[in-house]
């Protein structure tokens, strides 16, 4: 049977670096808070239960994650002291504890996995995860014996020159054997020149007990990016929009320029569909086959778009449906709409969805053609196959009729023209 595995998130830091009224890990990339990536990776690696350490604005981080188990740290005294804060809720735990960095995003699942599988295949005491940086500056070195064998891990701030030149670091995440931790960390000091408790520091007293130290390394090294600073929000955040045009282009999707395309994390899009430059596809968007989406638009969350749907320049689209077919081109809002199959849009179509304390919704239905500069005052119906004329504005709750023709301000109906476009 496999043994039993729990994951500690630390998440108490203030986040100094990062100069920011928002704790550090619910900055977001790619449209969802950092700790949400770290949880998500220790979810989908086969982890269920994990427990957050928290502390700075403890309240903001609780309140974003929900019922989640968590641990207040009270005063930062280290990630050392943070992961300590767990020892009542794990007095009785005999499993493997993995622990984790809320500041490191980009660990894989399959990573996750691998030191999961290394740590208990190798029955390691402790087992790291490292990774060989081009640029090592600001992370703890891994330093070994001549024999290879991890002797322990010193922070940058600690480090030697000769240290300095190592390349190998501590990602932050470890597999530790079971409860046997807490007695390692009652015999921390902080006698650094942060004045803090050190977690980095158990591996050399586990080491000075003659215990296992196991060590996997990352295939990628941008797994371990560690985000202190704004400018490492903006490198991790390329590094994840990258992974995420990379995996939509597996699938079959076109995206003419990837770096110029902001896709959000979870959005879905079929094969064949064109992504053209300069265009953002935010969290909670659903994109059909055969679409042709940009250059220069936004598809907020809430949007889905069927099949062989073109969205052109300067559209922004906001909790919107979109049937088969139908095309949006130009300078067009809409929100909080459902359009039908093969309707037209004109361009700078407007819905005004919000007056100012609730919005309503817009219904365009099949093969309705919606004149170019028409404004459609939200809650408002456009029957099938009708048409707007080029500047109307259609007023709230003056539905247009199926198959009739509306120009004007306000719109009304005009009875001796027909439509002339037949679907
Ligand atoms: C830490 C590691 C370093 C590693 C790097 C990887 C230590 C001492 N150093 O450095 O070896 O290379 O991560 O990114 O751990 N935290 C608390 N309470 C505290 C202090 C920190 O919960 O009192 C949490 C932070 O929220 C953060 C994590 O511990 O998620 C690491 O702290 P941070 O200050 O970011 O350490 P680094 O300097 O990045
Ligand atoms: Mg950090």
């Amino acid at each position: 049977m496999k043994k039993k595995i729990r994951a500690i998130i630390l998440a108490a830091g203030k986040g100094t670096r990062m100069k920011s009224e928002t704790p550090k890990v619910l900055h977001t990339l790619c449209g969802k808070p950092m700790i949400q990536h770290v949880i998500d990776a220790v979810r989908s690696s086969g982890v269920k239960d994990e427990i957050c350490v928290i502390g700075h604005k403890a309240d903001l981080v609780r309140k974003y994650l929900g019922g989640a188990k968590t641990v207040v740290q009270e005063k930062l005294l280290g990630s050392g002291d943070a992961l300590n804060r767990t020892r009542k809720l794990l007095k009785d735990f005999n499993g493997d504890i993995l622990v984790l960095c809320g500041d490191a995003p980009l660990v894989k699942r399959e990573t996750l996995k691998r030191l999961i599988d290394t740590h208990s295949g190798e029955g390691n005491s402790c087992t790291l995860l490292t990774a060989i940086a081009p640029n090592p500056t600001g992370y703890g070195r891994i330093v070994r014996d001549d024999r290879g064998k991890i002797t322990g891990i010193i922070e940058e701030t600690e480090a030697s020159v000769y240290e300095k030149t190592i390349e190998e670091i501590n990602v932050g995440t470890y597999c530790f054997g079971g409860s046997d931790i807490f007695s390692f960390l009652s015999e921390l000091r902080n006698n650094n020149k942060k004045g803090e408790y050190f977690l980095t520091d158990v591996i050399s007293l586990i080491y000075s007990k003659n215990l296992k130290i196991g060590s996997v390394e990352t295939d990628d090294y941008n797994e371990a990016i560690g985000v202190n600073s704004r400018q490492d929000l903006s490198i991790a955040e390329e590094i994840l929009r990258g992974r995420i045009t990379a995996t939509l282009m597996l699938q079959g999707v076109t995206i003419k320029d990837p770096g110029s395309v902001y896709i959000e994390e979870g959005v879905e899009i079929g094969k064949d569909t064109t992504i053209y430059p300069n265009t953002i596809i935010e969290r909670n968007v659903k994109i059909g086959e055969r679409c042709s989406i940009g250059p220069f638009a936004r598809i907020r969350p809430g949007c889905e778009l069927r099949s062989g749907v073109e969205i052109g320049n300067f559209v922004e689209l906001v909790r919107t449906e979109v049937g088969d077919g139908s095309k949006v081109k130009h300078h067009t809002y809409l929100g909080d709409t459902v359009v039908g199959r093969n309707v037209n849009i004109g361009a700078g179509t407007i819905t005004a969805n919000y007056d100012g304390k609730k919005k309503y919704i817009t219904k365009i239905n099949d093969g309705a053609f919606i004149g170019s500069g028409t404004i459609l005052v939200a809650p408002i119906k456009v029957g099938k196959n009708a048409v707007t004329g080029a500047g109307a504005v259609v007023v709230k709750n003056h539905d247009v009729k199926p198959g009739t023709v509306v120009a004007g301000i306000p719109a009304r109906e005009m009875k001796n023209k027909k439509r002339e476009r037949k679907r």
